[in-house]
């Protein structure tokens, strides 16, 4: 299936007529609506039209999209410190603040060090009955025949199994709430990437107003979660206890508490609206190939033989596990990463301008023909590109997503649970469309009706 409403060739008319000159935007005055409106069919025809580095200039602006992995592993494994995350928000805080997102060294590797042990091996085993459990509630109040919305309904998951596994809390009753107000951020957010991003932002208007109770609904939720553990007599082993406790090794001191929110928000959101959207096009995949959906659920059947699924089955789904990481590909939840250059950067396959934004697109790069044989076709358990740095749904190098693993289980634990007992069909008149915000998300939702197998 391809990316929906795409109008390829008339970004590729734009990226042409920006190789031919490019007067307009030295104007200041860059023409990035077609990059808000559909920015994946911008970069794909970028792509297309400019092969392994795309260079693509809005005013002042240099931004290089790289399409071949072996310069991605150029940049980012080998020049790592000659770059910067971008976009960096300048005027407020954001949603993130310093946490380990958007953080750079040396505070970031002093607190991945701090937030790892929270996703070593052993732990994983206490948070897999959560992720089932979680997965047979939700489940339990379909009623067969009934449509519901997929996207929203997985995003209240992910969100139910973060809150149990890292914090110990239970969010169901504020789960609405938080929905919402994350909707309200990402949004704003995603005008980050414009010149006029934090201009936004900087002046008075409905959107900064938005935002703004947005994201100290937010801030209350995760404030109440610190609160309340505070004056907690119980002893907890979870994120929020180990990063709550720790002491810095050379000072002796807590961990400030500004610090202490923007990590807890980071994971918050980042462990949820990924996993969210990644079992949301998941399902919307399984529906569309009855075939795949049916061998998925003769391996589900087999393996658990009706009982409720374990950690250790994971390693005994290989379908489900093929099928969850051709989902990641097609769909990778982060489909953009973004990093400006600090110095002139100069190696033997690229040289880039200090301030250049370096940009790789998994939306774009997981569907190079190139790469991966029927790139827009859904095969499961496909060859392995022979490029190690070709399938990037979570990133690469030291910046590389610290809950891999427990999106591993999760995907693959919760699809074997929805699918054990349930068969999700597709609304007959439901749009499905790619809506690319922070996160790639089903822009109209997901309405899918659900039967009993
Ligand atoms: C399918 C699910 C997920 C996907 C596709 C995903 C993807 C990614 C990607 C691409 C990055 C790198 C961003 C960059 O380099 O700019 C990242 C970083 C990160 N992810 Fe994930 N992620 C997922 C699940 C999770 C979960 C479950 C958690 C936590 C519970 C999490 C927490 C984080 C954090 C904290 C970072 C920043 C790591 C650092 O910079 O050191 N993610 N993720």
């Amino acid at each position: 299936m391809d990316y929906g409403k795409v109008n390829t060739s008339a970004a590729k008319t734009q990226i042409e007529s920006f190789d031919k000159s490019n007067h307009l935007f030295d104007l200041g005055l860059p023409n990035p609506f077609q990059l808000l409106s559909d920015p994946i069919a911008f970069f794909r025809a970028a792509a297309e039209a400019q092969g392994p580095v795309a260079r693509i200039q809005f005013g002042s602006r240099e931004f290089v999209l790289l399409n071949d992995p072996k310069i991605i592993e150029e940049l980012f494994i080998h020049y790592p410190s000659s770059f910067e995350k971008f976009p960096r928000i300048n005027r407020t805080r954001g949603l993130f603040g310093e946490g380990l997102l958007t953080s750079e060294e040396p505070l970031h590797l002093k607190q991945r060090r701090l937030a790892q042990p929270a996703f070593h091996r052993d732990r994983l085993s206490d948070y897999a009955g959560e992720m089932v459990a979680a997965t047979t509630r939700l489940t339990g109040g379909w009623k067969a025949g009934e449509t519901i919305n997929a996207a929203h309904d997985m995003g209240n998951l992910a969100l139910d199994i973060v809150s149990r596994t890292l914090f110990s809390q239970q969010t169901d009753s504020q789960a609405e709430q938080i929905s919402a107000a994350l909707d309200e951020v990402v949004k704003t957010l995603n005008h980050l990437v414009t010149p006029w991003g934090n201009l936004l932002l900087s002046i008075p208007s409905p959107l900064r107003n938005r935002y703004r109770t947005a994201l100290k609904e937010l801030d209350a939720i995760i404030y109440g979660f610190i609160a309340e553990r505070r004056m907690s007599a119980v002893e907890h082993t979870d994120l929020l206890s180990m990063l709550m406790n720790a002491k810095d090794p050379d000072t002796g001191m807590g961990m400030p508490d500004l610090q202490l929110r923007d990590e807890l928000m980071t994971i918050f959101v980042a462990g949820h609206d990924t996993t969210a959207n990644a079992l949301a096009w998941t399902l919307y995949l399984l529906s569309q190939h009855p075939q795949e959906r049916k061998l998925m659920e003769e391996e589900i059947d087999d393996v658990l033989q009706g009982r409720p699924a374990q950690m250790q089955d994971a390693a005994r789904l290989p379908r489900t596990v093929a099928i969850f990481r051709e989902s990641l590909r097609m769909y990778p939840p982060v489909w953009i990463l973004g990093r400006r250059a600090l110095k002139p950067v100069e190696t033997p396959l690229i040289q880039l301008r200090r301030g250049a934004i370096v940009l790789v697109s998994m939306a774009v790069l997981h569907r190079r023909p190139e790469l991966f044989e029927n790139a827009d076709s859904f095969v499961p358990g496909r060859n392995e590109p022979k490029d190690r740095y070709a399938f990037l749904p979570f990133g690469l190098g030291s910046r590389l997503c610290i809950g891999e693993r427990f999106a591993w289980l999760e995907g693959v634990l919760c699809l074997a649970t929805i699918c054990q007992k349930w068969r999700l069909d597709l609304a007959p008149d439901a749009k499905v469309e790619p809506q690319p915000l922070l996160t790639l998300r089903p822009r109209y939702g997901l309405p899918m009706t659900p039967t009993l197998r």
